[in-house]
């Protein structure tokens, strides 16, 4: 398969990054089937109509069951707001096309548990985008830990810290309602962390979990322009999503978890960072300096301890860089997007899911739903 027709649903935030991808990866990367930018989609067609301009999209729909319907279109790529990816996923894989869909992969297990068995049934290729996944540091992390550089694993330890909604005028936009958003720093950021934990050090099985909202209504959206550059139009609306949520898991490895997430934490603009502590070493990293990944090892010699700092920047050792360039040349955010759609496109034509999928989204929505149960109830809960 040397071409693959996609379409690409929402243009908002993410809709941008991956129509950059989109653009870019086969030229990066020329094992690549190449993508053909068949149709934008979203609510507003002069907007559609921008970015099909901007990226070379070849055309606009407005409805996304037209996008579905389309017979020359092989992939949909679900970029809009968490309450539409299980009719999304759900028609899409009934219409037989290909799946990549944003994270959290749903707003509850219950509809991620659908989504999985759609995808399942219609045998298609389904991907999730946990694009943290695929920065080049954190799989080296996981790679040393694989290789028991690590020994037994103790903690790990996760924060994923941003400011976008300190200021209490900030609207209520669709991230605040958890009719759209299901949650919200949980599902937002906790969903990146708990995924990141399940990639690096195995299963959540038990979490007990504090979940809080501190500014508790905000001025209604002017329009929905979603996230960012928003502005407030009249009156108040109620938050119904947590500001923030912290919360301890025991793993099925015998390690302890704990993880915090908020988007009130000023000065942290999209502070996920990561400590590993095992019995030979430890890991630290964090994605605003995402290019470096921190590694203490116990089997140095004494005089000689303390934590190196590995720049993941060497086509020759390190994931997905003899594409891009020279060492100390360093990537991104937007690689991390690029380096999922290059997966997902490899897989298609392999005829294969890439990992991560829509089991792992689903797993992590089980860690999602445990931690909302137990911020409910004050008590531990299962997964
Ligand atoms: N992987 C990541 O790092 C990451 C980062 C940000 C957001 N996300 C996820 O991406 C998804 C979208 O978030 P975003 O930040 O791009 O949001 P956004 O608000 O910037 O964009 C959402 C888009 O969805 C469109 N949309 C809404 N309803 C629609 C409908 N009925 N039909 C067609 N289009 C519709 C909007 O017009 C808009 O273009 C969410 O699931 C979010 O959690 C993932």
């Amino acid at each position: 398969m040397k071409e693959v027709n996609v379409a690409l649903i929402g243009y908002g935030f993410m809709g941008k990054a991956h129509s950059h991808s989109y653009s870019t990866v086969a030229n990066i990367f020329p094992d690549c089937p190449r993508p053909r930018m068949k149709v934008i989609c979203g609510r507003d067609r002069t907007g559609a109509e921008v970015m099909a301009r901007r990226f070379g999209w070849e055309s606009v729909e407005t409805s996304w069951e037209k996008v579905l319907e389309r017979k020359d279109v092989h992939a949909v790529d679900l970029s809009v707001p968490g309450h539409l990816h299980h009719t999304l996923a759900v028609a899409a894989a009934q219409a037989g096309k290909h799946i990549l869909c944003e994270k959290p992969l749903a707003n509850t297990a219950a509809e991620a548990k659908e989504m999985l068995e759609a995808v399942e049934r219609a045998k298609v290729v389904h991907g999730i985008v946990f694009n943290y996944r695929c920065v080049p540091a954190i799989m080296l992390a996981r790679q040393l830990i694989e290789e028991g550089r690590l020994g037994k694993i103790y903690h790990f330890r996760a924060r994923y810290l941003q400011d976008w909604i300190v200021d209490p005028k900030f609207p209520r936009v669709w991230r605040l309602d958890k009719s759209q958003a299901g949650s919200g720093a949980l599902g937002d950021l906790g969903a990146h962390i708990v995924d990141l934990c399940r990639y690096l050090v195995g299963e959540v099985v038990e979490v007990t979990a504090l979940l809080h909202t501190f500014i508790k209504e905000r001025p209604l959206p002017e329009a929905d322009q979603g996230a960012w550059g928003s502005v407030s139009g009249e009156g108040l609306g109620p938050v119904t999503v947590d500001d923030t949520a912290l919360f301890l898991g025991r793993m099925a490895c015998g390690a302890v978890a704990n993880f915090e997430v908020t988007r009130l934490a000023l000065g942290r603009k999209n502070y996920n960072a990561f400590e590993i502590n095992g019995s030979r070493g430890s890991l630290v990293f964090n994605l605003e300096r995402m290019n470096e990944l921190e590694f203490y090892s116990q089997d140095d010699t004494p005089d000689a301890r303390g934590f190196r700092n590995i720049m993941v920047t060497e086509g020759a050792h390190h994931a997905f860089i003899s594409g891009w360039w020279p060492p100390g040349h360093t990537i991104g955010y937007e690689h991390t997007h690029t380096h999922v759609i290059y997966e997902f496109l490899k897989a298609i034509a392999a005829g294969k899911s890439p990992v991560p999928n829509f089991e792992d989204g689903y797993r992590c929505n089980l860690v999602l739903d445990a931690v909302e149960r137990s911020s409910a109830s004050g008590k531990w809960e299962k997964v």
